[in-house]
């Protein structure tokens, strides 16, 4: 299945580095790389119209990827930093979409993580779609060959997220029935989906403390910071963009509650307009 989309105009700043992800689950990748790098221009872009991406067949995915870089593409951006681990689970899988600018991939940057502690015992929660592209286990493998790796798919997460209801009593018992199929004596916990650090404190209660929570966010960002340094990248004035493909008012709301202050949200529709 094609996806098509209307391209924006190059309504901002061609300075800007664009983060891509299915809804929220991005805005943490966004937040710590606007805290390494405040003097860039950053445009955020949720394919809400879609999410969640992780119940759809890879070739569907495939193409969404395709088109929503195709959008950041036009839309200016430098450099797209992946917020997605599903994108990047399938493109792995099936091949990379095509673009004018580098595309960083999440997975490795977890993966890269997961190396600096030279960790063996893995669990991975993540999107059906990730899991059964096998995605950590390979890019896992590709550092740490001798490393096990368990992976569970947890479809009820990401719609909890995205509807608000993280603090409720329905999210924590998702995350406990995710933990359950996670073995015994893991020395490490990697959130392989990027909405799950937005339930974070129900993976603390349950996993404890004896078990470090990566979080791919932070070394994504740092990886993303220096690529832009690399790229000899001009600084801009320091915004934060953010377009959805969903209902802009709804997506404002949950900008304001994750992220706080007054944010600059447009529609991709409207900004293609
Ligand atoms: N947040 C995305 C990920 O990291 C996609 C979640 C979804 O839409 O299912 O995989």
């Amino acid at each position: 299945m094609q996806a098509r989309r209307a391209h924006p105009r190059k309504i901002f700043s061609d300075k800007m580095l664009g983060i891509l992800d299915s809804g929220l689950g991005g805005l943490g990748v966004a937040q710590r790389l606007h805290e390494l790098l405040p003097a860039y221009d950053l445009l955020y872009f949720a394919d809400q119209a879609h999410v969640p991406y992780g119940d759809r067949p890879a070739e569907e995915l495939s193409a969404l990827f395709a088109s929503n870089v195709a959008w950041l593409n036009a839309a200016g951006a430098s450099l797209i930093v992946m917020g997605c681990n599903t994108s990047c689970a399938v493109a792995q899988r099936f091949g990379w979409p095509s673009s004018a600018v580098p595309i960083l991939d999440l997975i490795d940057a977890a993966a890269a993580a997961l190396q600096q502690r030279n960790a063996r015992r893995i669990g991975v929660v993540a999107t059906s779609a990730t899991v059964a592209a096998n995605a950590y286990r390979r890019a896992i493998a590709r550092r740490l060959p001798d490393a096990q790796v368990w992976e569970v798919a947890a479809p009820a997460l990401v719609p909890i997220v995205e509807a608000g209801a993280a603090d409720t009593p329905q999210a924590y018992d998702a995350v406990a029935e995710a933990c359950a199929r996670l073995p015994e004596g893991l020395d490490a916990y990697v959130h392989g989906c990027t909405h799950y650090p937005l339930l974070d404190r129900h993976f603390a209660a349950i996993l404890g403390d004896r078990i470090p929570r990566i979080d791919p966010a932070a070394v994504q960002a740092e990886r993303a910071a220096a690529a832009a340094r690399q790229l000899g990248l001009a600084e801009g004035r320091g915004g934060v963009r953010y377009v959805t493909t969903g209902d802009r008012e709804l997506f404002r709301d949950a900008i304001a509650r994750i992220v706080g202050g007054e944010p600059d949200v447009r529609a991709a529709a409207e900004a293609a307009a």
